[in-house]
């Protein structure tokens, strides 16, 4: 096992360093940033022109990156949601033909995800399956698979493969929506150099983090809070789950907003607050921050160099220049190296963290 690890001390820091090369491979071959037109080669010409509405279903880190794909389709001006997969046999919204069914699952076997997949074709939805496993069960008896390419991940706690599940559904929203509505090729002028851009950032952001300094000064919280608006509000979910699985400690995350609709009654001196910037209304995210701040919590802003809320608030965890699309995952590198040093300073089993299966293959 040691000799899998190579110099890292756990298999979660080498997966999370692994990002540049895992998106490099998930991006690889499947987007023309010269056109200023999306490829994703896997899918024929107007795969998606019958498709009136998406419903993603999928648990735990791929639920947080299903959401992800959702707000992007929802942006996109697609009819989507995001839903939990262990709630869809209760809670399904209405299917008929024209809905898409995307089940987002890293391993491909994960139970309650298999259950509302098989739902979903049961009602006659065209499905998809989103995963990192060729062969995989999901991959099986999806109509359609779109592998994610991010290697094997051994570390229980999910990180290079969110990162290549997001960015695989931001393509595929564009594409969605392109097919359903013609491409927005303004849009994807944009987008499409800067997701080529994303292996290279990661990387400065890897090598110039202060995700170390941040976990140690506030090791000794009581409480850890993860604040996101548009993009951010997934990422700012995964922060939080991300920090409980393997820290142990007490975790949450909010959409900006809602803070202040009762969360803010936890707010102490105690409760470092995430604040995640991803360019989309941060100045409304920054005055919820400070909301926080006023009532003594510190503020450490997830965002770059020259962005307001640097001077605002307490600390800052870096994140290179980009566009709010992908803005959220970027910060979510710095939040995955917090909980792992943070988790490290507590002596925490990192890779098997206490109860938790890689994949659960029951209800
Ligand atoms: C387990 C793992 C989580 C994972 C979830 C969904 O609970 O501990 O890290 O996010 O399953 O797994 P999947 O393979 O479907 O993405």
């Amino acid at each position: 096992e040691q000799a899998g690890k190579g110099e890292y001390d756990h298999f979660m820091l080498k997966e999370i360093t692994e990002q540049p090369t895992s998106l490099a491979q998930a991006i690889e071959g499947r987007v023309d940033p010269t056109s200023g037109r999306i490829a994703l080669s896997d899918f024929e010409p107007g795969t998606f022109d019958d498709i009136d509405s998406v419903q993603f279903v999928a648990c735990g880190t791929s639920y947080h990156a299903a959401l992800y794909g959702s707000l992007a389709l929802n942006q996109a001006g697609v009819q989507s949601a995001a839903l939990l997969a262990n709630e869809y046999s209760v809670s399904a919204p209405p299917i008929d033909d024209d809905t898409l069914v995307i089940a987002v699952t890293q391993s491909g076997e994960t139970a309650d995800t298999l259950n509302a997949l098989r739902r979903a074709r049961a009602e006659g939805a065209a499905t998809l399956t989103v995963t990192n496993v060729v062969g995989s069960t999901a991959a099986r008896e999806a109509d359609d698979a779109l592998f994610i390419r991010a290697g094997p991940e051994i570390g229980v706690a999910a990180t290079k493969t969110f990162s290549s599940q997001a960015v695989m559904l931001t393509l595929l929203a564009q594409r969605i929506a392109g097919d359903l509505r013609g491409a927005s090729a303004a849009d994807l002028e944009t987008l499409l150099p800067e997701l080529e851009s994303m292996p290279g950032r990661i990387e400065t952001l890897l090598d110039e983090s202060d995700a170390d300094l941040i976990a140690e000064r506030y090791r000794e919280s009581q409480s850890y809070f993860f604040i996101g608006r548009g993009l951010g509000y997934p990422v700012a979910l995964e922060g939080a789950l991300k920090f409980k699985e393997i820290t142990y400690e007490h975790a949450e995350g909010f959409a900006s907003g809602e803070l202040k609709h009762g969360p803010l009654a936890l707010v102490t001196p105690e409760t470092p607050v995430f604040a995640i910037f991803t360019g989309q209304e941060d100045e409304k995210t920054l005055k919820n921050a400070e909301e926080a701040q006023t009532r003594g919590a510190p503020v450490i802003a997830v965002c770059p160099d020259d962005h307001p809320a640097v001077a605002a608030a307490d600390e800052q965890l870096a994140i290179p220049e980009t566009e709010p699309d992908l803005a959220g995952l970027l910060a979510n590198v710095q939040l995955q190296l917090v909980s792992y040093y943070a988790a490290d300073l507590l002596d925490r089993p990192i890779d098997k963290p206490r109860n938790l299966a890689k994949s659960v293959t029951v209800e």
